[in-house]
């Protein structure tokens, strides 16, 4: 079964001086499949100087736009997003899978909502598209957004979002904290960080009127928004959150401590590689992996390029799969729910194996 659809470009258009969104022709056939809901991210493929590079970027528009588009921040160096910013054009082909991702709002037309989101940078994608389609589709909601840039000049979305107050005046706020441009009001200027949530929530918001918080952004900034939020007796399932970069050092950390705790585990140590199997598509291939080596999904892409992925940061769950035999070490997650875990399902972007046989289902849902 193909994972990846073959979709035009209808529009490239800047959303700021580092930062496009591209705006997609859907072939009639794939129009339902594609249907998406707010604050989900499609992942992107183009072979790029021979290589097949892989992109998840968040959908921006709102269900009552019309369309589906997605923002593309340059990050430097970065192969994908130099080429969205520097060469991709209307009429050019991307392959794309269908939308995906958990970071989404419940739109219940005819519900009166309090939502709150903390953005920073390219974080404000999908909180757009959430805050634009409850907005329409939620009469009685209302919604404030605080979000972190560091100048004016780097604002994205600067347009939609003013549009967004124009159109919902009492309904839509925004704050915009700007770290290296002073603003009149010192509240405003510096970093979301916990201290300047406190004196939000000393000043200026009750989160305990708010019936659900969007966080998006660096690990940094998501991790004191929620120790924040867990201060003010927060419960943690009116939170959702989605990184888009962990810390530089988080996988090295991570990789050491799952070490640590599989050297722990006496007479459990895999002495030589364990025997690994994954099932994809109803195709099962098999590999030895040394338990200390690459994840099992790299190892798989060696045999089966076609295998599931996107962030390979323990980010975006594409590569979610089922331990159907043995046992698995995990660095990184994110994304995977606690009793999703119970269940076996493990991200084979952080998985290694931790028994003499490993057998990842990635069918299993
Ligand atoms: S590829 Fe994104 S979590 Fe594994």
């Amino acid at each position: 079964m193909a994972r990846f659809t073959t979709l035009t470009v209808r529009e490239v258009r800047p959303e700021s001086p580092d930062s496009v969104s591209i705006a997609f022709d859907l072939p009639e056939n794939a129009k339902s499949e594609f249907s998406y809901r707010p604050g989900q991210y499609l992942t992107l493929r183009k072979e790029i100087d021979g290589h097949d590079v892989r992109r998840s970027y968040s959908i921006c528009s709102g269900l009552g736009d019309g369309e589906i588009r997605v923002a593309v921040k340059r990050v430097e160096g970065g192969a994908f997003s130099g080429f969205a910013n520097d060469e991709l054009k209307p009429g050019d082909s991307l392959e794309a899978m269908l939308p995906e991702g958990r970071f989404t709002a419940a739109v219940e037309p005819g519900a009166a909502h309090t939502y709150v989101a903390f953005a920073a940078g390219s974080g404000i994608t999908p909180i757009l598209s959430i805050a634009k389609s409850v907005l329409e589709a939620e009469p009685g909601s209302r919604f404030t957004l605080f979000y972190g840039n560091r100048t004016v000049r780097d604002i994205m979305f600067r347009d939609a979002l003013s549009d967004l107050k124009n159109r919902y005046p009492a309904r839509f706020s925004i704050l915009h904290i700007l770290s290296r441009e002073p603003q009149e009001v010192a509240l405003l200027n510096g970093r979301i960080d916990r201290e300047k949530c406190e004196t939000f929530f000393r000043s200026m918001l009750n989160v305990h009127a708010v019936d659900r918080f969007f966080l998006c952004g660096p690990e940094g900034m998501i991790g004191d928004v929620r120790a924040a939020l867990a201060d003010h007796g927060v419960e943690a399932e009116k939170v959702s959150f989605e990184l888009f970069t962990p810390s530089s050092d988080a996988a090295a950390k991570a990789a050491a401590a799952r070490r640590a705790r599989m050297a722990k585990k006496e007479g459990e140590a895999l002495a030589s590689g364990s025997e690994v199997s994954v099932i994809y598509d109803g195709v099962q291939t098999d590999f030895t992996l040394e338990p200390d080596g690459i994840s099992i999904l790299d190892a798989a892409l060696g045999d089966r390029p076609d295998m599931p992925y996107a962030c390979k940061g323990g980010m975006c769950c594409t590569c979610r799969a089922k331990v159907v035999e043995g046992r698995v070490e995990m660095d990184l997650n994110y994304t995977l729910a606690e009793e999703e875990v119970e269940r076996g399902f493990v991200l084979a972007c952080q998985a290694h194996p931790a028994s003499d046989k490993v057998v990842l289902d990635f069918d299993a849902r």
